[in-house]
Formats: C-alpha cells, structure tokens, sequence
C-alpha cells in the first residue's frame, strides 16, 4: 500500500514520520516547495522531541520522501491522510478551504481506488463535504471512499503519541476502506475502535472540548479557592483520586492556549448552535479562559500598583513547555496588556523565542529577548512564569533574588511551593492558593 500525507505541518509530518516507522512507504507532499526541500536536507521545521531523528531515520531507510508534486503523489496513493490546516475563520467555525482545494486536487487526480482519510480536525458531517467535492470534480469514474482517523497527538509527546496512542478511532463507511485502514495500523490493532464517519469526527471535537472543560472548571474552583483558605492543588489532587474523574489535566494555572483547545472549543460551539444545540457549558468554558489572563495581571498589580516603567521579567512564551509554538500563548495577551501598560519586558524561553520576535520584534527600549532566566530576571521588578518549562522549575532561587530588583514572582502554573519560595525572602503569588 502506498500512502500519500497531504500537508507538512505538525499533524502531517508526525502522521508521515510515525506510518513510515510502522513500515509503510510514505510520501509527504505539501504545496510549499521551498519547505519541501527543507524537509528533504533534513531540515524539519518545528521543533518537537524526537521527531527529526524519526524522520531522518526512515529518510535514510528509503521509507518516507518529499514532493512538492500533489498531483504525482495523490496518483500514486492508494491511501491519502488529509493534513491540511483547518484554522480558524471569522465567525469562530473551522475554515475548511484548505480541506476543499486538497478534495478537489484529488478528485483530478484520482486515476483508481483511493481512501481519503480525515487526519486534520474537522467538523462533524465534512466526510460529506469531500464525498460531494470529489464527485463533482472527478474526470474518471474511479471509486473511492472517506474514511475519517482523528488524530490525538499532544505537542512535545507526539512521536510516543503517535507511534503508542491510547486508541486509534477509525470510522469508515465500506469494508474496503475499514480493512485497508486496520492493516495500516496492524502494529497496534488492539487499540482500534471502529465507528460511522460522523461519530469519528465527533469524537475529536467531543474530546478536546471535554478536556479544555476540565481545565476552566479546575481554574473556576481555583477562583474559589482565592476567596476561601482551601488550596487549589489539593483540591485537585483530592479530586483526581476519585478514578471517575481522573487527576490529568487538572491543573490550575493561566488556561490552555495552542493550535487546538481554544479552536475545536469555539468550533464546537458553532458547529452545536447551527445545529440548534445549546451550547452554553462551552461557551462558559471559553469564557473562564478567556478571563485567566486578567486575574494574573491582577495580581502582578497587586504587587506592584503602577506598572509603567517597571521591568517585567517574562519566563515561558510558548502556549505550554518542549515546545517551539506560541499560537494562543497566554503569554501574547501579557505581552500586549503590558506593554499598554507602558512596562518593560525582558522576555526568555528555550525555544520559543524566535516564534515570538516575529510577533513582538527586539525594541531595546521596551522589548529585551534574554538568553537565560537569570539574565531575564537581572534588574526586575518581577518575574512572571507563564509555562511550566522543566528548567525554570529547577531554577537557582537564591540567585534570581539576588539578580531581582525586588524579589517577587507572580506564577501563572503554580510551579513553586509557597513556604519555599517566602522562606527565600521572595513576595509570591500563584494561582488558587495562598
Ligand atoms: C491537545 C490534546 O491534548 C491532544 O490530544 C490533541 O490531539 C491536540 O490538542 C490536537 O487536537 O491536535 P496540545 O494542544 O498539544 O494537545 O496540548 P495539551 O497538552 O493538551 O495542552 C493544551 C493547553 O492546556 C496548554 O496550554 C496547557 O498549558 C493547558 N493545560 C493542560 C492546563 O492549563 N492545565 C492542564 O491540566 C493541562
């Protein structure tokens, strides 16, 4: 079987990288020549633990290749996985453009049997937007099927994501499709679930907005937590024990940003309201999120009053740790109220720095980029923490204070013990608790 990965982004190159590691012969195609031939040196052009050496391993095996060829690669696919964006449109529902050209491109080429395959996040019933995008386009009258195999890879776990997930959700309309899928995914068959299309397509959405869910509702008992002498990380801990409610993704702290979350969120709650569902428990949970940035902020007033001119230290840009994103960071929406404020920001993050100077570029006077935390910290007022990076858990305290102009952390994931951090002489704040 020959596989073709339409679109080199996170989701595609992962997808490529990880069939190609099951044994399969994989091309990755994208429109955009000049990151294919990157992509073809070596040169990969996210940054995500293990993912080069999986790609250049199977490179160098003759697994996987490049083209910027879609219609070679589509004709010479048995099976297509769509990896194309679906990002955000105006009125909070996914654009499906990219989705509905690559539909078309297939329809054009499509010169026997091909499964397509929804890799990328779409809403429910889009299997019958590529059935019909194909049947009108096609020159041939070739047969084909949709099949929909969301994907559930986190950024900065993908590889282990991809290559030992918790299920593999296929939903699948014929046995043709249904069994050429399963022997795809052989190596870890046990954890197939076979559905209908749109139940497949539901289960991503379902899921994500299920999770982004828990995290407003651990922040909303952390709201109340600040009202009250309870502690938001024993709450949590407390709560996790029961295994009905399970104690991942219960951590309180600045909300969840990325590429999905605060996307499927908003794409769910239209998909529902066209469908004349009512969709408040989401709307609510957008919402609580929406308001994480504020509090913070609050609090770093609190602690300094006016926030002109001061020197802001901001640790972890990127929307969570081990990775280069910064698409919804929290820390976009500090760094923008802050510098409105009139304050100035000595930026750092592992990896995520360049992302951000593209948004926020270098301005000596307002806008430093520090190559450590330390020198971030040097001369502060305060340092903040917005990602829970591994390296700013394991910072040498006594020296940031010693750098600090005055020795107060404001942290937005809860990532230092209070006792410790104020037996350090620091003033903290963290989040839901004292
Ligand atoms: C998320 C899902 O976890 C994946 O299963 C899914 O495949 C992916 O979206 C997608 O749809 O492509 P990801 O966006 O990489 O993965 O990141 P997560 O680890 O889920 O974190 C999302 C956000 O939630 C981050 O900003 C993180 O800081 C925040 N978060 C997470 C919390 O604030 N508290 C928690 O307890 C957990």
């Amino acid at each position: 079987m020959k596989i073709a990965v339409l679109g080199t982004g996170y989701v595609g190159l992962v997808t490529g990288a990880g069939l190609a590691e099951f044994g399969h012969s994989v091309i990755g195609a994208d429109k955009m020549t000049e990151k294919i031939e990157k992509i073809s040196k070596g040169e990969i052009p996210i940054y995500e633990p293990g993912l080069d050496e999986l790609l250049r391993a199977n490179m160098k095996r003759g697994r996987i290749s490049f083209s910027s060829d879609l219609h070679k690669t589509i004709q010479a696919a048995d099976v297509i996985f769509a990896c194309v964006g679906t990002p955000q449109g105006d009125d909070g529902s996914a654009d499906m453009s990219q989705i509905e050209e690559v539909s078309r491109l297939i329809a054009e080429n499509l010169n026997g049997y091909k499964v397509i395959v929804e890799k990328s996040t779409v809403p429910v019933k889009t299997s019958h937007w590529i059935k019909r995008t194909i049947s009108l386009y096609k020159k041939s009258d070739q047969e084909f099927d949709v099949a929909s195999n969301p994907e559930f890879l986190r950024e900065g776990s993908a590889v282990a994501d991809f290559l030992n997930p918790d299920r593999i959700i296929i939903g699948v309309e014929s046995d043709r499709a249904r069994d050429m899928l399963v022997k795809i995914y052989d190596k870890v068959r046990d954890r197939i679930v076979i559905t209908n299309i749109d139940t497949a397509e539901l289960i991503k959405h379902a899921s994500n907005s299920f999770l982004a869910m828990k995290i407003s509702y651990i922040n909303l008992m952390a709201n109340l937590c600040e009202k009250t002498d309870a502690d938001i990380e024993q709450v949590a801990k407390g709560m996790g024990l029961d295994p009905r409610i399970g104690g991942l993704f219960l951590k309180a702290g600045l909300g969840f940003g990325g590429s999905c979350f605060p996307k499927d969120l908003k794409a769910l709650i239209k998909i529902g309201e066209d469908l004349g569902v009512d969709m408040n428990l989401l709307k609510e949970t957008d919402l609580i999120n929406s308001g994480r940035a504020r509090l913070f902020l609050d609090k770093l007033k609190k602690a300094l009053w006016i926030l002109k001119e001061k020197k802001i230290a901001i640790l972890g840009l990127s929307f969570k740790p081990e990775t280069d994103d910064i698409r919804e960071a929290p820390s976009i929406r500090l760094i923008r109220e802050l510098l409105g404020e009139g304050a100035i920001l000595r930026l750092y993050d592992p990896e995520a720095q360049n992302n951000m100077k593209e948004l926020f570029p270098e301005d000596k006077t307002r806008i430093t980029y520090c190559s450590t935390s330390y020198e971030a910290a040097a001369c502060a007022n305060a340092l903040l923490i917005c990602t829970e990076w591994k390296e700013f858990v394991e910072m040498d305290l006594r020296k940031v204070k010693a750098l600090m102009a005055n020795p107060i952390i404001v942290d937005g994931r809860n990532i230092f013990e209070p006792a410790d951090v104020r037996k350090l002489g620091f003033e903290y704040y963290s989040l839901g608790r004292k």
